[in-house]
C-alpha cells in the first residue's frame, strides 16, 4: 500500500526544488497533487509531467502566497478541481538579501516576511477552514534549521522561519482535537535553485559553499529528495502521533 493512496495534496512552491520533489514523491505514493506557484512556466509543466509519469493526477494553480486573496482563490480552485484537500505542504519561500540587520532594506525585510511568514499564515488559515469542516487533515510547513538557530546576514529569513515554528506549534494545539495534525520540516542547506540562483555554485562563492558544507556533520548539502522522503512520511498515517513539532532533516547541522 502506498503511503498517500488517494489523498489530495496541495503544495505551494511546488514547481521547483523541495516542493517539486515532494510533489513527485507524493504522486509516486498514490496522491493526487495540486501544485501552486507564482506562474505557470517550464518548471510547473515539468513537475506536472513527472506527476503524470508517476501515474497520478496533477493540477497547477497560480498563487502568490503573500496575498491572502490569492491563497483563498487558489485553495478554492483546488477544492473545485479535486473535491477535497487532505494534506497541505506550505513550502513556498524565498531567500532574500544577504545583509547585516541594520543594512537590510525595508523592502527586502517586508518581502521575506510577507512570503515566508505571512504566506504560511495565509495558507494555514484557508486550509484549516476546510479541514475543520471535514474534521481531518495534515498541514506541513517548510521551516528550516534557521527556525531554530540564527544565521548572520539573514535576519528576515531567520525571523520568518522562527515565526513559522511558532505558528506550527500553536495551530497544532488549537486543532489536534479536530483530527488535524500540524507539523514542520526543518531542512539544513539543500542544493536547490534557491541556493544556485543566489550564486552558491559560482567560483566567487566557493569559500562560502565550503563553509556551509562544513557546518553539516556530513560535510555536504542535502538533496530535495532527502527532504521529500521525510515530508511524505510526516504527511502519512505512519506519523499519526506526531503533532506540533519540526522534523529536523539537516545532515547534523544542529547537532554541533
Ligand atoms: N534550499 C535550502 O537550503 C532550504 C533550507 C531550509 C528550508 N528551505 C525552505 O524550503 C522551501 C523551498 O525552498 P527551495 O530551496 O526548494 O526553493 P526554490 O527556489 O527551489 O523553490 C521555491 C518555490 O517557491 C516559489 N515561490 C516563491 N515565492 C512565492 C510566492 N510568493 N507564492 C508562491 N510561490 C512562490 C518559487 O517560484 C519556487 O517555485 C522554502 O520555504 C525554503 O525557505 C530551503
Amino acid at each position: 500500500m502506498e503511503k498517500l493512496q488517494d489523498k489530495i495534496v496541495f503544495i505551494t512552491g511546488g514547481s521547483s526544488g523541495i516542493g517539486r520533489a515532494c510533489a513527485v514523491l507524493a504522486a509516486q505514493h498514490g496522491a493526487r497533487v495540486a501544485i501552486a506557484d507564482l506562474k505557470a512556466d517550464e518548471n510547473s509543466h515539468a513537475t506536472l509531467q513527472e506527476i503524470r509519469q508517476a501515474g497520478s493526477e496533477g493540477y497547477f494553480v497560480e498563487c502568490d502566497v503573500a496575498s491572502v486573496g490569492s491563497v483563498e482563490q487558489a485553495i478554492g480552485k483546488v477544492l473545485a478541481e479535486f473535491g477535497g484537500l487532505d494534506i497541505a505542504i506550505n513550502n513556498a519561500g524565498i531567500g532574500g538579501e544577504a545583509n547585516l540587520l541594520a543594512e537590510t532594506s525595508d523592502q527586502g525585510w517586508e518581502k521575506v516576511i510577507n512570503v515566508n511568514l505571512h504566506g504560511v499564515r495565509h495558507c494555514m488559515k484557508h486550509e484549516l477552514k476546510h479541514m475543520v469542516k471535514q474534521r481531518n487533515g495534515v498541514i506541513i510547513n517548510m521551516a528550516s534549521i534557521l527556525g531554530h538557530v540564527g544565521f548572520a546576514n539573514s535576519s528576515a529569513y531567520v525571523a520568518a522561519k522562527h515565526g513559522v515554528m511558532g505558528l506550527t506549534k500553536t495551530a497544532a494545539l488549537e486543532y489536534a482535537h479536530l483530527g488535524i495534525r500540524v507539523n514542520a520540516i526543518c531542512p539544513g542547506f539543500i542544493h536547490t535553485p534557491m541556493l544556485t540562483n543566489a550564486g552558491l555554485d559560482s567560483e566567487e562563492m566557493k569559500g562560502t559553499l565550503q563553509f556551509i558544507e562544513n557546518a553539516h556533520a556530513v560535510k555536504r548539502l542535502g538533496t530535495a529528495e532527502e527532504v521529500a522522503k521525510a515530508t511524505i512520511w510526516l504527511a502519512s498515517d505512519e506519523a499519526s502521533f506526531v503533532h506540533g513539532t519540526g522534523i529536523i532533516v539537516d545532515g547534523g547541522y544542529l547537532a554541533q
